[in-house]
């Protein structure tokens, strides 16, 4: 694996990827690291400690194909416009990619080797030349879960999902802020007062968030103080999108034999980078909580167990406490009302590095030690 290129690497998931190969020192395995540019051709690329070439055109067909691997996280408009165009031009290399325009060919694989190590090596075996990540809310659920799945313990799930601002793009997390700004803006005043009526505020707070001024350009309407129960597509079924993903892709990542039904609402919220997924999970059998915490804790290292218990939950099990890390907490387990093969979960895990960019450097270094 001589040569690889990447490919969106200045935007959100893209830096992402770059901060997290600089800190694993991933570009030390890399003989001809090459970047790629829709805007800047010749431009200088970035600073990664080895000497690079000046940057290439992104969409220079002739340039990819001498590349042995692509990594792309410049979305997937840029995938359906340049991956045909180089398959069927008879390049060979390895695609590893972000957007999940491939995600559901028969001739790629959703990566997230923590989980589905096994998948990956008999593809790879196989000859299988194109990894994609997962969609964001599937890969955190099966980091958290995956020990469960493993040992063939789900019947269905269900899931119910509490996704950040960062799933819907970069301006849309400034939005979010835009949007917490403004609120506290029209009551600056009132707040500074203790003895103002807090029915007033929430009236001008609300007058505020129904205004045409309120900043929604973005989300479509207002997150801040607010949320929104709808992530992607309308489907004709009546999923959104996103909900759809989780069954398939998730079936798909475990190559299951035989389909675990997942299903679930998915729910657009006011924190920045951490989704939260709230799952029911009906077992195949009554297992022990204690053997259920040690199959999950056991799975791989990033899951931890967080004790079903107040003061631990409110500081571990937090958008705020995972943000920034790759640790995926899970916690508010027990045995629900409607029998003892009826499991309650919460986790929380970072968008941006297990649901996105992390994923795809492992993958880059399955393929090249
Ligand atoms: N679709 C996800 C979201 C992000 O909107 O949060 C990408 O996986």
């Amino acid at each position: 694996m001589k040569r690889v290129g990447f490919v969106g690497w200045r935007g959100m998931v893209g830096s992402v990827l770059m901060e997290r190969m600089l800190a694993e020192g991933d570009f030390q395995h890399i003989e001809e690291p090459v970047f790629f540019t829709t805007s800047n051709a010749g431009g200088q690329g970035p600073d990664i400690g080895v000497d690079i070439p000046p940057l290439k055109d992104a969409s220079d067909i002739d340039e990819l194909k001498t590349m042995d691997v692509i990594i792309s996280c410049q979305g997937g408009d840029y995938t359906k416009s340049v991956f045909p165009a180089l398959r069927s031009g008879g390049w060979d290399g390895y695609w590893i990619d972000a957007a999940s325009s491939l995600r559901m060919e028969d001739d790629a694989l959703i990566i997230l080797d923590p989980v589905n190590m096994d998948v990956i090596k008999d593809g790879l075996a196989d000859g299988i030349k194109n990894f994609i990540g997962g969609n964001c809310t599937v890969s955190l659920m099966l980091m958290a879960m995956g020990g469960l799945f493993r040992e063939g313990l789900v019947d269905w799930a269900s899931v119910m999902t509490y996704q950040a601002a960062s799933g819907a793009g970069a301006q849309n997390m400034r939005e979010l802020i835009k949007q917490m700004g403004t609120i506290e803006g029209v009551v600056l005043d009132e707040l500074a007062n203790p003895a103002s009526a807090i029915l007033d505020i929430d009236r001008k707070v609300a007058a505020a968030m129904r205004s045409d001024e309120f900043p929604s350009d973005n989300f479509g309407a207002p997150l801040a103080g607010s949320l929104l129960p709808w992530i992607d597509r309308q489907l004709d079924n009546g999923q959104s999108r996103e909900e759809w993903k989780g069954q398939a892709e998730t079936n798909k990542l475990l190559g299951a034999s035989s389909i675990i039904p997942i299903d679930g609402l998915c729910v657009r919220i006011g924190a920045m980078r951490c989704h939260s997924q709230a799952l029911t999970v009906k077992l195949s059998r009554d297992v022990p909580m204690d053997e259920i915490e040690s199959i999950l804790a056991a799975a791989n290292d990033w899951v931890k167990v967080v004790p079903n218990e107040r003061d631990i939950t409110l500081q571990e099990l937090t958008p705020t406490a995972v943000t920034g890390s790759l640790s995926v907490p899970v916690g508010r387990m027990r045995k629900m009302n409607m029998g003892p093969e009826y499991l309650s979960a919460f986790t929380v895990g970072d968008q941006l590095l297990w649901g996105a960019a992390e994923p795809l450097r492992r993958m880059l270094r399955i393929l090249i030690e």
